[in-house]
Formats: C-alpha cells, sequence, structure tokens
C-alpha cells in the first residue's frame, strides 16, 4: 500500500479545524457534524478505493461515513484498496463545553486490516511497551496493576490509572484504590488515554474500564504502531446484538480479543489531530496568523510515529510562521 500518512494527516487537521470551530458553543451534535463533514469530504479527496469499516453507525442512522459507505476520489487507474475506520470527533461533549483532549482521528489499512466491531462496548485494559505481556484482562485489577508495576520498575503507588468516569466503573475503582494505585478519571476520550498509555512521559500508565468498541479498534492500530498493548472483550447488551454480532461474523462474542486481532493489518495508518488541549496533543489554535495543528501520524509497514505542527495558510498570503 503506497503511503498514505500525509493524506490522512490532512483529513484529521481539516476535521480538527472544523470541529474546533464550534468548541464551547454547548453543542456536540454540531462539533460532531463539523468534523464528519470535513472528513468525508477530505476524504474524497484522497486517490484510494475506501470502505468505511468502523464509523458513525449503520447506514439509516448516519448519513455519512457509515459503516459501509465508499470513500476516496479512486482517480487512479488501480486505486489501491483500503479499509478505513473513522471517529471523526472523540470526545464530542470535550469540543462542545471545551473540555481537555478532544481528538479527531482515523486510521486505514489493507482490506481486512480492522476488526468490523459493533457499535457496543468494550471492556478493556491498555498498556505501554513496557508492560506488554503482562497484563490479563480476566485476571484480577490487583494482579495486573501489580504485574504493571513490576515491568515498569516502581511500585503500584506509583502508577496512574485512567478511567472513564461512570456509575457502571464503581467497583473497578474500588479495586485500583484498594491495589494502591492512583486514579485519573476521565468524563470522555478513553481513546486517546489509551494512546498515552503507550507513550512515555505522558503520566499514563495504564486504562481500564469499559468504553465503546468502534474506540478498542482504533486504540488497537495506534498501539500496533506504538508497541503497546490493548486487550479487548465485547460486552453484550441483549439477544439481538449478539445475533448482530454473529452476523458480523463475530461467532464468540465473550472471547479476549489481543492487539494484532483487532487490528490485523500489516500496512497500518494511523493518524489523530488535537482539537481541544489534551496530554498528548494541542488543540487547534486559530489566530491572525493562521491556524494552528498538532497531529501524531503513525505507520506500521515502516514504523515511524511521527508528531506534526503545521501551519495553515490558506488564503492568507501575508501569514508569519511562527517558530514553537
Ligand atoms: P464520543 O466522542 O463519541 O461522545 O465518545 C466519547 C467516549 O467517552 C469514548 O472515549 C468512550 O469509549 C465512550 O464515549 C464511552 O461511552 P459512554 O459515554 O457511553 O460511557
Amino acid at each position: 500500500m503506497f503511503d498514505l500518512s500525509l493524506e490522512m494527516l490532512r483529513v484529521v487537521e481539516d476535521a480538527a479545524i472544523a470541529s474546533a470551530r464550534t468548541m464551547g458553543m454547548g453543542d456536540a451534535h454540531a462539533a460532531d457534524r463539523a468534523a464528519v463533514e470535513s472528513m468525508r469530504r477530505c476524504l474524497d479527496t484522497v486517490p484510494i478505493d475506501g470502505t468505511i469499516v468502523i464509523g458513525e453507525g449503520e447506514r439509516d442512522e448516519a448519513p455519512m461515513l457509515f459503516i459501509g459507505e465508499k470513500v476516496g476520489s479512486r482517480s487512479h487507474e488501480n486505486p489501491v484498496t483500503v479499509d478505513i475506520a473513522v471517529d471523526p470527533l472523540e470526545g464530542t461533549n470535550l469540543c462542545a463545553t471545551g473540555g481537555a483532549g478532544a481528538i479527531t482521528v482515523l486510521a486505514a489499512s489493507e482490506s481486512g486490516g480492522l476488526l468490523h466491531a459493533p457499535d457496543c462496548y468494550m471492556e478493556k485494559i491498555v498498556v505501554g511497551p513496557a508492560a506488554k505481556g503482562a497484563v490479563d484482562l480476566a485476571a484480577p485489577v490487583k494482579h495486573n496493576l501489580k504485574a504493571i508495576a513490576r515491568r515498569l520498575q516502581r511500585g503500584v503507588d506509583d502508577l496512574v490509572v485512567v478511567v472513564l468516569d461512570r456509575p457502571r466503573h464503581q467497583q473497578l475503582i474500588a479495586d485500583i484504590r484498594h491495589a494502591g494505585a492512583r486514579i485519573r478519571l476521565i468524563s470522555d476520550g478513553d481513546l486517546s488515554a489509551g494512546i498515552a498509555a503507550a507513550v512515555a512521559g505522558t503520566g499514563v500508565h495504564a486504562v481500564m474500564g469499559s468504553g465503546g468498541a468502534p474506540e478498542g479498534v482504533l486504540t488497537a492500530a495506534a498501539l500496533r504502531c506504538l508497541n503497546g498493548e490493548i486487550l479487548g472483550r465485547l460486552i453484550v447488551k441483549d439477544e439481538a446484538q449478539k445475533e448482530r454480532m454473529q452476523a458480523m461474523g463475530i461467532a464468540d462474542p465473550h472471547r479476549i480479543y489481543s492487539t494484532p486481532e483487532l487490528a490485523p493489518g500489516r500496512n497500518l495508518v494511523f493518524a489523530a489531530c488535537g482539537v481541544t488541549d489534551g496530554n498528548l496533543l494541542r488543540g487547534v489554535r486559530f489566530s491572525g496568523d493562521g491556524v494552528l495543528t498538532q497531529a501524531v501520524v503513525m505507520t506500521s509497514t515502516t514504523p515511524r510515529v511521527r508528531f506534526i505542527d503545521t501551519t495553515h495558510l490558506e488564503n492568507k498570503p501575508d501569514v508569519k510562521v511562527r517558530f514553537r
């Protein structure tokens, strides 16, 4: 697959700028719509034959970027065929309230390289490269925390675990506290927290608890590039959901997926751009001197992780580019 990183960078940057314009307006739907419309428009200028495998939901509930939708300009004679997973705006409420950590996200791979996860919850544990192979989703919380601490050569009380602040996590939070680790409760955004767990210096050592399954697959795509690990188990709400999973080819909905099972692609590209300031990426900055964005783009075939600061000069010929 030819290198799509710069194209994907452009897609997440434009979506970040579009949604950042709505920051703080208190309208999560408008923020999401701005990101979706921008991403859809931009993807159609990329010379690919793309299929959305993780998106805004099914065709009847999402007007754009629905699962199965075709994207790409297909302008070349033999356009490369890619599967695409999108979370146009991860943290819609964060953007709507100006809270920290909203990002735009997409991952691409050759066909079949991203698990077609249904839009349900997934129980997850995410760790960075040092603790890879040391955790087990079926093991008690205390056991996993000790294993992570051992690998990081520190005490359990030196660990920071990120958990979504939800009533369903009451027991998990109690278990983490009982084990002695520190907790950062977040209101939204377990995807960016998962990436942060695999980047040294972010102060995040693990993410635990349940969040969206689509976010789990996107996290896996990033962690394949970062040498981190996510283990995930789908949470089946009811019989109808179980049947839906089976129709999607998921024979055993209770299995624990490893990172390469969630994102098996050989040619993975992951791109994310900050919308609001977070602990991984800075948010979009609008100024008289253009628009500044910060993004991360990762590729698996040529293993590269690039943090990219961009100054967007469109229609502003007199803009001065500032050194950061
Ligand atoms: P949205 O941006 O789609 O609102 O998702 C944010 C998020 O917090 C994800 O990071 C997380 O996986 C999921 O929602 C958790 O779902 P819930 O809010 O239902 O607990």
